[in-house]
């Protein structure tokens, strides 16, 4: 049965949800290897074996949202908020343009104050013009309005990373207060295409009362939607987060449970969207320490390496046992490079990696 909807998958054939399902669902080992073989496969085929770097410059833990799952909710008082200056986030990025890496992501929580939309805006304008307009530049900002997401394009971002971390609508209202609201999340979505960027979305997998219809539905979204780019983890408790205190550390073989979830997930993703940009997340290091080099064998292409001073990182944790707060970016930088290299990978330095997704999308609107 598995072996013939992978089968199916090599003859470039179309899956209906109910196979994407049955792939979810898989437990036995050699299903499961089958399965990321042929993502792999897939992925060789669309995007080739290449990683591509971006420096992940985690620029202020200050929020205005309160999500329950999330380590720097605004209600969270066990942190310590930090602001990085102007200075301070143009550095890193030239850090990441120096090293090579192609492209950024400048990720912070959610601000929408005129100081911050301007602050950002001046800090896109800088780092394109002292990287000669070489560097790439993702954001990872939350909802904003169009004119904020139009001022930040203009300004030289040319992808945004949005989450809508789940598409299902009872679920988010399970995950969020009631003032974060799925629909505008999802206009958000609309409004980034709207205003030319490569969109990125994702979920987290493994949340408390998810199916596997619903993560089903999630890759069906992600499809409908005709996005570029996908960034998706597993979810990972936080002891300081309503939602993470109600739920035990994770067992060995919870993490280990929760991180096949995750690598099924990128792999069906993969064999259904085909040619977009997949993120290995770093969430996936916190369950298993080659947990973003299995992402890679699975169907991702995209890495980020953390690139934001060593100082501001143990302040944004998201989730528990988030990996490499101890290390600085070099440390990062030659770690994942050896990682990569460990599982027969090149790494895609000083190039965009654009999504080719994309490309064809604006050449076939
Ligand atoms: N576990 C895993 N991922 C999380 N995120 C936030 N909190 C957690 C958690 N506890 C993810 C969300 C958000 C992204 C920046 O981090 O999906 O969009
Ligand atoms: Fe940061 Fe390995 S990736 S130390």
């Amino acid at each position: 049965m598995i072996a013939e909807i992978l089968e199916k998958v090599d003859r470039d054939k179309e899956l209906t949800p109910a196979e994407m399902k049955s792939l979810l669902e898989i437990s036995n080992p050699s299903e499961l290897q089958a399965l990321y073989d042929c993502a792999y496969r897939v992925k060789a085929k669309y995007v080739g074996k290449v990683a591509y770097f971006r420096g992940i410059i985690e620029c202020s833990n200050i929020c205005v949202k309160d999500c329950y799952y999330c380590g720097i909710r605004k209600s969270n008082t066990n942190v310590q908020r930090f602001q990085m200056d102007e200075e301070e986030i143009v550095r890193e990025a030239i850090w990441a343009f120096e090293n090579e890496y192609g492209s950024a992501v400048i990720q912070s929580g959610e601000r929408k104050d005129a100081a911050y939309i301007n602050m950002i805006e001046r800090v896109l304008k800088r780092v394109k013009k002292e990287t000669h307009e070489k560097l790439g530049i993702t954001l990872s900002l939350g909802e904003q309005t169009e004119e904020t997401y139009r001022r930040w394009r203009e300004a030289g971002a040319h992808r945004y990373l949005l989450r809508i971390e789940t598409t299902n609508p009872e679920l988010y209202k399970k995950l969020h207060p009631e003032d974060h609201d799925f629909e505008t999340r999802k206009q958000c979505l609309a409004l980034l295409k709207k205003t030319g960027y490569q969109v990125g979305t994702g979920v987290m997998m493994g949340l408390p009362g998810q199916t596997m219809d619903d993560l089903v539905n999630d890759i069906l979204f992600m499809k409908e939607l005709d996005i570029d780019m996908v960034g998706m983890g597993p979810y990972i408790p936080h002891r300081d987060t309503p939602m993470g205190a109600a739920i035990p550390p994770y067992t060995e073989e919870q993490k280990q449970a929760v991180l096949t979830l995750g690598l099924k997930m990128i792999a069906v993703t993969r064999i259904v969207l085909k040619d977009v940009n997949i993120a290995a997340a770093t969430a996936l290091q916190a369950l298993e320490h080659a947990g973003r080099e299995m992402g890679l064998k699975c169907g991702a292409n995209v890495i980020m390496p953390n690139v934001t001073e060593t100082e501001f990182r143990p302040n944004y944790v998201l989730y528990d046992n988030k990996p490499c707060l101890d290390e600085n970016s070099s440390m990062c930088r030659g770690c994942l490079t050896r990682r990569i290299q460990d599982i027969g990978e090149t790494i895609g330095f000083n190039q965009w990696g654009d999504s080719k997704h994309y490309a064809k999308r604006v050449r076939n609107p």
